[in-house]
């Protein structure tokens, strides 16, 4: 009787330790599942797009993106699923509305910017609560000037996300040039845009040229052509109109890829035959000769 009651009593504690155990390891599993992937997706199509990524994507339930991301995907014949595509987090940064806030009212559009920051971070938290895989699809290398580090997840808790690091325009560019970033010669490669070298409002000043133009160096200059005519009107200050400069247009696209050499003393009139604001990588130095 004695030794049945024990029996009993064994059996009862094995059974509620393999629930718990169970049931814990559940829930665990449950919360980990969910999370958040910023994702590289390359300078052009998914032919450069790293294998990791790509299954991302693919096991993705969530995706946030821009409009355009899913279209360069389709004229490469990958297809993304535009059911899984939430909305577009960056529409309400960056969009035409927003640009026009921030030239007419800073403040407003200062308030405005945390208010979408803080409802895209919401969005995430509560599908990574609901066990969700979220995706946040970034051109090129989420790392080099990618809008979802630089602005969106400012502030958010970097245990619940991953970075898949991705193709820079930047590798793309040299590929296309055929050239070392890196000649002997060279001091450092400097990674700039006009914004981060001037200042937003050029208020910075090109004393920093100064500086630079002492040494032999390499530049990449993102997000440059709409402004390159300020940026070289800066540059012909402190160097020769012989510097050569190359701008690499849709770098890594294998149909449109365009490479157009020039030096500092010509670049300006030259691009003004290309008719692209946006998508082209201007690299400065003796390496693009
Ligand atoms: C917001 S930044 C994003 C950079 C991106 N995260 C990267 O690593 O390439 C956008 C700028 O990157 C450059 N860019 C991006 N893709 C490019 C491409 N395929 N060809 C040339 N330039 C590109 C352009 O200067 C563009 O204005």
């Amino acid at each position: 009787m004695t030794k049945n009651r024990y029996f009993i009593i064994g059996l009862v504690i094995f059974w509620a330790f393999i629930l718990y155990s169970f049931s814990n390891h559940y829930t665990v599993y449950a919360a980990q599942r969910g999370k958040l992937y910023v994702v590289g997706m390359g300078p052009s199509g998914p032919d450069l797009t790293a294998p990791r990524a790509l299954e991302i994507v693919e096991k993705a339930d969530v995706l946030l993106c821009s409009p355009g991301m899913p279209k360069k995907f389709a004229r490469f014949g990958k297809h993304i699923d535009p059911q899984k595509v939430a909305f577009n987090p960056w529409e309400e940064l960056f969009g035409q509305e927003m640009k026009e806030l921030r030239k007419t009212n800073y403040q407003e559009w200062e308030k405005k910017s945390k208010k979408q920051v803080k409802k895209v971070q919401d969005f995430v938290l509560q599908k990574i609560k609901e066990g969700k895989r979220v995706v946040m699809m970034d051109g090129g290398d989420p790392c080099i000037y990618g809008p979802s580090l630089n602005y969106l997840l400012q502030g958010f808790d970097d245990t619940l996300f991953e970075v898949i690091p991705g193709m820079s325009a930047l590798n793309a560019a040299a590929a296309a040039l055929k050239r070392s970033l890196t000649p002997d010669e060279v001091r450092f490669v400097l990674l700039t845009s006009p914004e981060s070298l001037f200042g937003e409002s050029w208020e910075k000043g090109d004393e920093i040229l100064k500086d630079l133009s002492k040494y032999e160096t390499t530049m990449i200059l993102y997000m440059s052509l709409s402004s390159l005519n300020r940026v070289i009107e800066l540059f012909k200050k402190h160097y020769p109109l012989d510097l050569p400069i190359a701008v690499v247009y849709y770098a890594g696209y294998p149909d449109i890829e365009n490479v157009l050499k020039s030096k500092l003393g010509s670049i300006v009139e030259d691009i003004k035959k290309m008719n692209e604001s946006w998508l082209g990588l201007v690299v400065i130095g003796k390496c693009v000769e």
